[in-house]
């Protein structure tokens, strides 16, 4: 068996005889001066360290959103524990699909998994797992069914961007060649709106609390559409197999999560709240580019215009794709309430992530 400094030195000399036969047209003289430092990870270049855990990072405030969602909208077991349920807003969720407690149930229980792993690959390679228990600051909801604990996130002032709706359904746009996509849910992507019922005021009249379970069904499709692109856009940058496996097999979850989330929000029905003004309009009222049953992701611009369009995942783009993950969670509102701390340790999280190279 080889030892992990075998495998260091075996890498090295790859790495160093890979760039000496590429000089020139690799700008080997960088690579020689300044060869990638696998040892000081255990084998994980520090590129692939940072990717990791931003992901981590990520997976962590995923699942204390969900966490949130599942105390009150899904099935109370010991696979998902903390939360008693809210009779009121579970049914609410159902008007969606009769299914919805179970899909997020899971959603949640998927989520405890991903960020589990990740940290304990990076234990297991020597490097530092990542936990933000120091930033469970934000109150709960008082409303029955949540646990009275600090929380990551705000699930009570979301703005919600429903671009993907239209990004997904579009057959001559893609956000990767700077396309702008319209909102579906206009009034979601501006003021603030909640997810979750804040106090047991939010639980009447019927359609205030519609409009709530609502929201959080085109959020889910919100925070699983934005994992749906992340993990491919930062696998293209990572240099060990392994860690790319490790991504090629989460990032799809996220994507069957997406998929889930996108089919149950067309069923949200149309309304307008009572209490706040806010209004589901009819998408199947205004043509392809919103109607409900168009799923599948229609085929659409990639690369480059002179290939025929593809049905694909958008966007992709690697560039600065951990910072835009964060600049669109904070444009959420999940993290409304959090310290300044919070947002220097995960932008730099984000950072370091975003400097990853292929073979660095
Ligand atoms: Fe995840």
């Amino acid at each position: 068996m080889e030892t992990t400094e075998q495998h260091v030195d075996t890498r090295r000399a790859f790495l160093l005889k890979g760039a000496a036969v590429g000089a020139g047209a690799l700008g080997a003289g960088r690579l020689l001066a300044d060869p990638p430092a696998a040892s000081a990870s255990g084998g994980l270049t520090p590129g692939d360290a940072a990717i990791l855990q931003f992901l981590a990072a990520a997976e962590i405030l995923e699942t204390d959103a969900w966490q949130q969602y599942n105390e009150l909208g899904g099935i109370q077991d010991s696979e998902v524990p903390g939360g008693s349920g809210n009779p009121a807003y579970t049914n609410a969720l159902a008007v969606l699909d009769s299914d919805m407690a179970q899909y997020i149930h899971d959603n949640t229980d998927d989520e405890f998994t991903h960020f589990t792993f990740i940290n304990a690959y990076l234990k297991a390679h020597g490097v530092e797992t990542v936990n933000l228990d120091k930033f469970r600051t934000l109150p709960s909801s008082t409303a029955t069914g949540a646990q009275q604990i600090g929380r990551l996130t705000n699930l009570m002032q979301l703005t919600v961007d429903t671009s993907w709706w239209t990004r997904y359904r579009s057959d001559s746009q893609n956000p990767d060649f700077g396309d702008t996509l319209p909102q579906a849910i206009p009034d979601l992507a501006s003021g603030q709106h909640p997810a979750i019922p804040r106090s047991n005021a939010d639980l009447t009249p019927p359609k205030h609390l519609q409009a709530i379970a609502n929201t959080a069904g085109f959020h889910f499709a919100f925070i699983e559409q934005g994992g749906t692109s992340l993990y491919p856009s930062l696998a293209q940058r990572v240099t060990h197999t392994e860690v790319l496996r490790i991504l090629l097999s989460i990032g799809p979850t996220e994507t069957m999560h997406f998929q889930t989330w996108q089919d149950k929000a067309g069923n949200a029905p149309p309304l307008t709240d009572p209490t706040t003004g806010l209004t589901f309009p009819d998408l199947n009222a205004d043509g392809e580019l919103l109607q409900t049953n168009l799923i599948m992701p229609e085929p659409t611009i990639f690369l480059d215009r002179k290939f025929p369009v593809c049905s694909i995942i958008r966007p992709t783009h690697t560039e600065g794709a951990a910072m835009g993950a964060v600049n669109a969670l904070t444009a959420n509102g999940l993290f409304m309430g959090q310290s300044s701390e919070f947002f220097a340790v995960l932008k730099g999280l984000a950072k370091a992530a975003d400097a990853a190279r292929h073979g660095s």
